[in-house]
């Protein structure tokens, strides 16, 4: 599958994503060149190459993440089955592959819905034929779209259980606290009188997560620097991605690991027209993965308006699951909907 998506990729090098995302891409681009120090969000990762090293990243000795985070919802999925309940209406928030989502839909009593919410076609086109095949009687309602802005996700369905949204993978630590916050407060909301269940990546050894931003096949550099490779290919761009050294460290003042490209020399690129000198050592900041300790998790769930409930960890507790209940339905008194 992944080498599948891989040639594609190099079948058809002028494939690009949509205008619009074309579009924003170019603006953030010049946005992050222009300004000082240059920064960028990592969204801008995920086009279909981005999403399919991301995918083998996962597979990495070092790349604990997605290991332990499914070891955790497997082995409390009983427990995390009864919380959200039957017919269960799932929002998945960038929804990427539903492998762990199935962990959680395998563990419901007759799920009604599956709303998977991601920027990436690739990801929502394969899901809704094998999901509806898999969960009889589930409906699938993929919906493309970038859950940290304002979505209008359908509307709940009479005879539906809980709106549950699903928010896994530590993508919620590629936000920053303040941006976390504000997600979560806007899904209190939107999920009022379910919850949320959020996967949250703790803080560790830190060289542990060094090693887990640094692997040794070097996937994660060249995750890095496809940002670079997509600007040559979408915006017309001349990076030359080996003069860029992927450099990703953690800070344990700031509890996140940050990922950078460094310019190895200085040099002039031009970007949709327009040219931007680099000197030796000058860097372009690509992401922030923030690491929780779980009361801080807790913390900040409470500040955006979730009552934090059971929290559930892989047995070396380097991953954590949150059940985060959410207010109940304004002006109504259908409790634990
Ligand atoms: C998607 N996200 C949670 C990953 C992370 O760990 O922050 C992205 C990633 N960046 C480098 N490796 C993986």
């Amino acid at each position: 599958m992944r080498g599948a998506a891989l040639n594609r990729r190099e079948a058809d090098p002028d494939e690009q994503d949509s205008p619009a995302a074309a579009t924003e891409f170019a603006g953030a681009m010049l946005q992050a060149l222009s300004g000082r120090p240059r920064t960028i969000a990592p969204k801008f990762f995920y086009d279909r190459h981005g999403v399919s090293l991301f995918e083998r990243i996962c597979q990495l000795d070092e790349y604990y993440l997605t290991r332990a985070e499914m070891a955790a919802l497997r082995e409390h999925a009983p427990s995390i089955g009864r919380l959200i309940g039957p017919r269960a209406d799932l929002v998945e928030f960038g929804a990427g592959s539903p492998v762990k989502a199935r962990i959680v839909l395998d563990a419901l009593p007759s799920p009604a819905r599956y709303i998977p919410v991601d920027l990436s076609v690739e990801h929502l086109d394969g899901a809704k034929q094998d999901l509806e095949r898999a969960y009889p009687g589930m409906v699938v309602e993929p919906l493309q779209a970038d859950f940290a802005r304002a979505l209008a996700l359908p509307a709940q369905r009479p005879g539906d259980g809980r709106r549950v949204g699903l928010f896994l993978g530590s993508t919620i630590g590629n936000l920053s606290p303040e941006q976390a916050r504000c997600f979560l407060a806007d899904a209190a909301e939107r999920l009022a009188g379910g919850g949320l269940l959020v996967g949250v990546d703790l803080v560790k050894d830190p060289d542990l997560l060094h090693r887990a931003y640094n692997d040794t096949l070097g996937v994660t550099a060249a995750f890095n620097r496809n940002l670079l490779v997509r600007a040559n290919r979408e915006l017309g761009a001349d990076f030359d991605p080996a003069s860029f050294d992927h450099y990703a460290f953690y800070r344990p003042d700031a509890q996140r690991i940050e990922m950078h490209l460094v310019s190895k020399r200085r040099q002039t690129v031009h970007v949709c027209g327009t040219a931007f000198e680099f000197d030796e050592g000058e860097s372009l900041h690509t992401e922030d993965s923030y690491k929780y300790t779980i009361g801080g998790f807790c913390d900040l769930a409470r500040r955006a308006g979730f009552a934090p409930g059971p929290v559930w960890c892989d047995r070396q507790r380097l991953f954590s699951v949150h059940w985060l209940a959410a207010p109940p339905v304004h002006g109504s008194a259908v409790a634990g909907r």
